[in-house]
C-alpha cells in the first residue's frame, strides 16, 4: 500500500513538472494605439529618465502604444529585430504581424519590482536598438499630454533605458536573440509637456527651434517612411537648426549628475555624440555643438553651428557612400569615438530617429544610412576630413521629396506665420513662416491701402520652417514713412499675413 501511494506521488510530480504553467495564457490581444496631443518636438522638449521611485498602475494601452511606435522604428538592415515585454504576469514576445503578446516565459521576471513593464529590444545592431528605444520612450510619454496643465505633482508615464534591466533580461527573459536595451516604465509623478526652448545660439549661427510642432507624435510616427529621391530645393537654416536640435538639441531638464538634458537619453549622461554631428550642405562642413564652451562642459548649454570646412563636399561624401542618395541637397553625419562602444552606436540610433522623425515632422523627406561599412567610414572621414576619434555611424539624407505635379494639389496646402520679432522700430522685422508643403513662395509688403511697396521673396521653397527679414524700406531702399504696413506670405494658393507699424 505504501509503495502504491509513493508511486502515485513520484507519478503526478513527473507529469506535473510536464505540463505548461495551467495560468499561462499564450497569446493576449493588445488595443489599438489611439492619438495623443503632444507634438514630436514637445516630447522631445520634455522627455527625460526616470531612475526609480515608480509604480505598476499603467494601462494596457501604453503597452500598445509603446509597442506601435517602437515597430514602426526604422530598421538597420540587421536582420532579427524582435521586442520583448515583462509584466508582472509574464515575459511575452511581440507578435508585430498580429499586433499582440505571445507568452515567451511564464511568470514574474521583471528587472524593477515597481515596472508597469520592461520593453527589451533584441537586435542585431545597437543603432537599431537605439532607434526602437528612442521611439517607444516618447510614445509613453505621450500619454502625458494628458497630464499637461495639472501642474507639477500630477502622475505619468515615465521610462528608462537601463543597462542592468538589459543584462537582467539576457538570462532571466531566456531571449531567443541577445537584448541590446530594455527601456523600464512605470507611473511616477512628472511635469507636464514643456514648452520652454532652452536652445539658445550664443553666436546666432542657427536659429532658435521650435519646441512644439503642428503635428502629434502619432501622426509623425504613423508615417515614418523613407526616400531616395530629392527635389534641388535646399534646406533653410531653420530647417537644418529644428534637425539639429530633435537629433541633439539640449531641453530644460537635467540628468541625475546635473548635466543639461537633451532629446535623447546617454549611458550615465555621457554624450558619446557631443560635437559629432556634422552637416554637409552647398557651402561648408559644419558640426553642431549643444555646449557652451569649446571643451563641451556638459553642464551648459548651446546651440551653434561651427564651420569646419569650407565649400561643398557633397560630392565626396557622396562618393565615400554610395548608399547615400544622390540628390539630397544636405546632409547629417552622426559620428561616434569609437564604433566598438556599444552604448555610442545606441546614441546614434537615438539622433537616427530623432532626425527621421523631425524631417517628417517638418513636411521633409530623409534616409537614414545605417550601418556603414567600414571602408564608408574611413571614406567618409577622408571626404569631410573628419578629426580622430569622430567615426561616422550613420548618415542622414534630407531634403523635400520629388513629387510628381500631379499629386499636388492646391487645397492641402497652407502657409502660417509662426514667430515674428522684434518690431520694426526695435530694428529689422524676422517673420518666421511655416509651409506643410513645398512651393513657390511670395512674400511682399503692402501699406493700408493695399498698395505693394516691397518685394521681399519670390522663391521656390522646401516645407518646414522658413524666415524672411525685413528693414522697414521700399523698393528704393528709403525707409518708409510712419504707419501701419501688411506683411503678406503666399503659397499654394493660401496666404498668412503680418501686421507691422513703423514707429
Ligand atoms: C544605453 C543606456 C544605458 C543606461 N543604463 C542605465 C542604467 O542601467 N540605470 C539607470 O538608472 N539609467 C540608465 N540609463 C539612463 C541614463 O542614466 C540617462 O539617460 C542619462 O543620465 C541622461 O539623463 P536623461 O535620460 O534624463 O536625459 C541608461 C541610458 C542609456 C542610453
Amino acid at each position: 500500500m505504501l509503495m502504491f501511494w509513493l508511486l502515485l506521488v513520484v507519478g503526478l510530480s513527473v507529469r506535473s513538472a510536464s505540463l505548461p504553467t495551467p495560468t499561462a495564457a499564450s497569446s493576449e490581444s493588445l488595443p489599438a494605439p489611439v492619438r495623443h496631443a503632444g507634438s514630436f518636438e514637445q516630447l522631445a522638449n520634455s522627455r527625460y529618465s526616470v531612475h526609480s521611485g515608480f509604480d505598476d498602475s499603467l494601462p494596457r494601452q501604453v503597452l500598445a502604444n509603446v509597442l506601435w511606435a517602437m515597430s514602426r522604428a526604422p530598421r538597420a538592415d540587421s536582420g532579427v529585430r524582435e521586442f520583448y515585454v515583462a509584466t508582472v504576469d509574464n515575459v511575452y514576445r511581440f507578435d508585430q504581424a498580429q499586433f499582440r503578446l505571445i507568452v515567451h516565459r511564464a511568470g514574474d521576471h521583471r528587472y524593477n519590482s515597481g515596472s508597469a513593464f520592461e520593453v527589451g529590444v533584441a537586435a542585431g545592431r545597437p543603432e537599431e536598438a537605439g532607434m526602437a528605444i528612442q521611439a517607444g520612450l516618447l510614445a509613453g510619454a505621450a500619454f502625458n499630454s494628458e497630464v499637461q496643465g495639472t501642474g507639477h505633482g500630477g502622475r505619468g508615464v515615465v521610462s528608462c533605458p537601463m543597462q542592468w534591466a538589459a543584462d537582467h533580461a539576457n538570462v532571466d527573459w531566456k531571449p531567443d536573440y541577445p537584448i541590446q536595451m530594455v527601456n523600464v516604465y512605470g507611473r511616477a509623478a512628472c511635469a507636464p509637456l514643456e514648452t520652454l526652448c532652452v536652445a539658445r545660439s550664443s553666436d546666432s549661427s542657427l536659429p532658435l527651434p521650435h519646441v512644439v510642432g503642428l503635428d502629434t507624435f502619432e501622426a509623425v510616427i504613423a508615417d515614418l517612411g523613407q526616400y531616395s529621391l530629392f527635389s534641388p530645393v535646399g534646406l533653410s537654416d531653420e530647417n537644418v537648426s529644428q534637425l539639429l536640435w530633435a537629433a541633439y538639441g539640449v531641453t530644460p531638464h537635467l540628468t541625475f549628475n546635473r548635466r543639461q538634458g537633451l532629446t535623447v537619453p546617454s549611458a550615465m549622461a555621457s554624450y558619446y555624440l557631443a560635437d559629432r554631428i556634422y552637416v554637409v550642405g552647398q557651402y561648408e562642413v559644419g558640426r553642431y555643438r549643444n555646449r557652451l564652451a569649446a571643451e563641451a562642459d556638459a553642464a551648459t548649454r548651446d546651440h551653434r553651428l561651427e564651420r569646419t570646412t569650407a565649400g561643398d563636399r557633397r560630392p565626396q561624401l557622396r562618393a565615400a557612400t554610395e548608399r547615400i542618395p544622390g540628390s539630397a541637397p544636405v546632409y547629417f553625419v552622426v559620428c561616434v569615438p569609437d564604433t566598438a562602444e556599444a552604448a555610442a552606436m545606441m546614441e546614434a540610433g537615438f539622433a537616427g530617429f530623432q532626425l527621421l522623425a523631425q524631417a517628417r515632422a517638418l513636411g521633409l523627406a530623409g534616409r537614414l544610412v545605417v550601418p556603414l561599412s567600414r571602408a564608408e567610414r574611413e571614406a567618409t572621414i577622408a571626404a569631410l576630413e573628419l578629426p580622430a576619434g569622430h567615426v561616422p555611424a550613420l548618415v542622414f539624407a534630407c531634403g523635400e521629396a520629388e513629387r510628381t505635379v500631379a499629386a499636388e494639389g492646391p487645397d492641402n496646402a497652407a502657409v502660417r506665420i509662426v514667430r515674428a520679432q522684434p518690431a520694426i522700430r526695435r530694428g529689422d522685422l524676422r517673420l518666421e513662416y511655416l509651409l506643410n508643403r513645398a512651393g513657390q513662395v511670395r512674400v511682399e509688403v503692402f501699406d493700408m491701402l493695399g498698395r505693394p511697396v516691397r518685394l521681399l521673396l519670390d522663391e521656390q521653397q522646401s516645407s518646414g520652417y522658413h524666415a524672411v527679414v525685413w528693414n522697414g524700406t521700399g523698393e528704393n531702399g528709403v525707409r518708409l514713412k510712419r504707419g501701419t504696413y501688411l506683411v503678406v506670405v503666399l503659397s499654394g494658393g493660401t496666404v498668412a499675413r503680418h501686421k507691422v507699424d513703423i514707429g
